[in-house]
């Protein structure tokens, strides 16, 4: 990596990271999401974004979904669903053996888009609970436990859910499913 794209890297970081501020202001008042129409596909891009080095440092690979000949246009908090994405992304990626790919799926439809994230790792230590307002366990030296409960709220806020559950041959499926047209109220 040349020193400009380094900086441009860190630009975007920066970037990023202010408007995940703002956005963690709104989560700490009662969370109110701001939606416009975006596309899932820059979501998600937005969201690997900041962990490539983390992908790097551990030879994990990203498995995108298939986005040819699908819309996926929607209208939602894109910055809201980016920091959850971004929480369960990094959870996949810590959770995840050297070299593993972690596979992401999507399904649409005319009401709905569907995010599956599906991980190698151990699986889940612990069922996470959407009704839990405190911090969730943490297996991590430096965790906060904060990334399962954070998602779980965003997922709320947009009118969809989020589930977890046992992958068939070993890890983590993760499965957010989430309204095309998320109406204020
Ligand atoms: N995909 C996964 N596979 C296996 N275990 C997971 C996965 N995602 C989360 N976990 C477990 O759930 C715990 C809680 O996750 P959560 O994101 O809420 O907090 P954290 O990752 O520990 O801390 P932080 O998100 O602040 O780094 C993790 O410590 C880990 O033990
Ligand atoms: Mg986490």
């Amino acid at each position: 990596m040349d020193t400009r794209e380094a900086l441009q890297d860190i630009i975007n970081t920066v970037d990023r990271l202010e408007r995940w501020t703002g956005a963690l202001l709104a989560y700490l008042h009662p969370l109110k999401p701001n939606p416009a129409t975006a596309r899932l596909q820059q979501i998600v891009a937005g969201a690997l974004m900041p962990l490539q080095q983390k992908l790097r440092e551990r030879s994990v690979q990203i498995e995108q979904p298939q986005w040819n000949g699908h819309d996926d246009s929607m209208s939602t908090d894109e910055h809201l669903l980016e920091q959850a994405l971004y929480n369960l992304l990094l959870n996949a990626i810590e959770a995840s053996p050297p070299n593993a790919t972690i596979e992401m799926r999507a399904e649409f439809s005319s009401e709905a888009v569907t995010l599956l994230i599906a991980d190698r790792g151990p699986g889940m230590p612990f069922t996470p609970d959407p009704r839990s307002i405190s911090p969730g366990p943490t297996t991590k030296r430096f965790g906060t436990g904060l990334g399962i409960p954070f998602s779980f709220k965003v997922c709320e806020a947009l009118d969809g859910d989020l589930n977890f559950s046992a992958r068939a041959g070993g890890g983590s499926l993760i499965r957010l499913h989430l309204p095309r047209h998320y109406f204020a109220h």
